[in-house]
C-alpha cells in the first residue's frame, strides 16, 4: 500500500472571541491514507473534522505538524502539494450560483488547466455520469441541494487531483439523494482510482462506503481501524429466538444456570427468548436445552451492530475515560 496524504502531528488552536482563551481545535492528530483507499473521519460536533479538512485542501494553515501530499510537502511546497487535492466543502462554496451547470463545469475545467478541446468531452462526461444532463442549462441558484451537491462533486472531479476531501457531502440530502451521493463516490473511487477521505455525521455514509474510518474526539484521534473490525470487535453474540411453545420449569433452571443474560418472555403460543452468548459455539448447548422437550424453534434472529451504535460507543467510552 503506497501513502498519498501523510498527517503527522497536525494541530490547530482558534482564539475564542473577546477572550484570550485558545480552542485547540486539532491537538496532534496523525494518521495516513493509502492511494484508492476510501477514508471517514467521524467525530461528534465540534470534534475538528471540518478544521482537519481545511488543514488539508490549504485553506487553513496548521500552527503545527506536516502534510505530506504524495510525498511532497504542503508547506514547503504548497501549490506542488495541493494539485493533488480537489475539497468540496459544506454549504457548496465552490460554486457559482449566477452561472448554469455546463458553465460553472466549463469555467472550473478552464481554471484548473484543462484544454478547451479536451473541456467539452470532459464536462459532458461528467454531466452524463452525474445525471445533470437535463439540468446543464439551469442556474446552479435554481437547482435542488442534492443537485447543487452532485454538481460540487463533479467540478472537484475536474481537476483530475489524485485526492478528494469531502465535508459532510450527505448533509442536508434527502434518502434518495444521499443514496445517489454514496453510489457516485463509490464509482469514483472505483473507476477513476481517487483516494477519497470523507468528513460525515452520517453513519450509513461509513459504514456503506469506507473501508477504514479514524474517529476523532476534541481535536485527538480516538480510533484509527478498518470498519469492518470495529463491527467484528463490537459484534454482539446476542439472539431473539421465538419458541412454538412454552419452557418447562427445568429448562428454565438449565437456562438460568448455562445463560445469566437472558429474557424468557412465556407465551403459550409464541414465547420468547433474548439471549446473548459468551461464545458463537454455546448456540449449541442451548439448543441442547431446547432438545431436552423438542421445544419448537420457529425463528432466531441475530441482532446486528450498526456503525453508529459503535461510533456513539467509542465517543462515549471516551467521556468515561476523561471523567475517570
Ligand atoms: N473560525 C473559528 N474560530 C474559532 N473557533 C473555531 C473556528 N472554527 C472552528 N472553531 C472551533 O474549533 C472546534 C472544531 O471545529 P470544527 O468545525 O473543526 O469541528 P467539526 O468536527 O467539523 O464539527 P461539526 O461536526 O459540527 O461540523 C470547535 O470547538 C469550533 O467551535
Ligand atoms: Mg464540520
Amino acid at each position: 500500500m503506497e501513502p498519498i496524504i501523510e498527517v503527522q502531528n497536525l494541530g490547530k488552536s482558534y482564539r475564542k472571541r473577546r477572550s484570550k482563551e485558545m480552542i485547540h481545535a486539532v491537538n496532534g492528530i496523525t494518521f495516513t491514507v493509502n492511494k484508492g483507499e476510501i477514508l471517514g473521519l467521524l467525530g461528534p460536533n465540534g470534534a475538528g473534522k471540518t478544521t482537519t479538512i481545511k488543514m488539508n485542501c490549504g485553506l487553513l494553515i496548521p500552527d503545527t505538524g506536516t502534510i505530506m501530499v504524495n510525498g511532497i510537502n504542503s508547506k514547503k511546497k504548497r501549490l506542488a502539494a495541493l494539485k493533488h487535492i480537489s475539497a468540496v466543502l459544506e454549504g457548496n462554496r465552490n460554486l457559482y450560483w449566477r452561472l448554469s451547470v455546463r458553465e460553472n463545469l466549463e469555467y472550473f475545467a478552464g481554471n484548473r488547466g484543462v484544454s478547451r478541446r479536451n473541456s467539452a468531452e470532459k464536462v459532458d462526461d461528467l454531466l452524463g455520469k452525474f445525471n445533470l444532463k437535463e439540468k446543464e442549462n439551469e442556474l446552479v441558484n435554481r437547482l435542488s441541494r442534492g443537485m447543487q451537491q452532485k454538481l460540487a462533486i463533479a467540478v472537484a472531479m475536474l481537476a483530475d487531483s489524485d485526492v478528494i476531501l469531502l465535508d459532510e457531502p450527505t448533509l442536508g440530502l434527502d434518502v434518495e439523494t444521499g443514496y445517489e451521493v454514496r453510489e457516485l463516490l463509490r464509482e469514483i473511487a472505483r473507476d477513476y482510482q481517487r483516494t477519497i477521505i470523507i468528513s460525515s455525521h452520517d453513519m450509513d455514509v461509513v459504514q456503506d462506503l469506507c473501508e477504514r474510518t479514524v474517529i476523532v474526539n476534541k481535536g485527538k484521534i480516538v480510533t484509527d481501524d478498518k470498519v469492518d473490525n470495529l463491527l467484528r470487535l463490537f459484534e454482539v453474540r446476542a439472539y431473539t429466538i421465538k419458541l412454538g411453545g412454552l419452557l418447562t420449569d427445568q429448562q428454565q433452571q438449565l437456562l438460568k444456570g448455562k445463560f445469566p443474560l437472558h429474557e424468557y418472555i412465556p407465551d403459550t403460543a409464541q414465547s420468547l427468548l433474548e439471549i446473548e452468548l459468551a461464545k458463537s459455539e454455546e448456540i449449541y448447548e442451548l439448543f441442547d436445552i431446547l432438545q431436552l422437550e423438542h421445544t419448537p424453534v420457529e425463528a432466531i434472529d441475530r441482532k446486528t451492530v450498526n456503525f453508529e451504535q459503535i461510533f456513539m460507543q467509542i465517543v462515549r467510552e471516551e467521556y468515561k475515560h476523561e471523567l475517570a
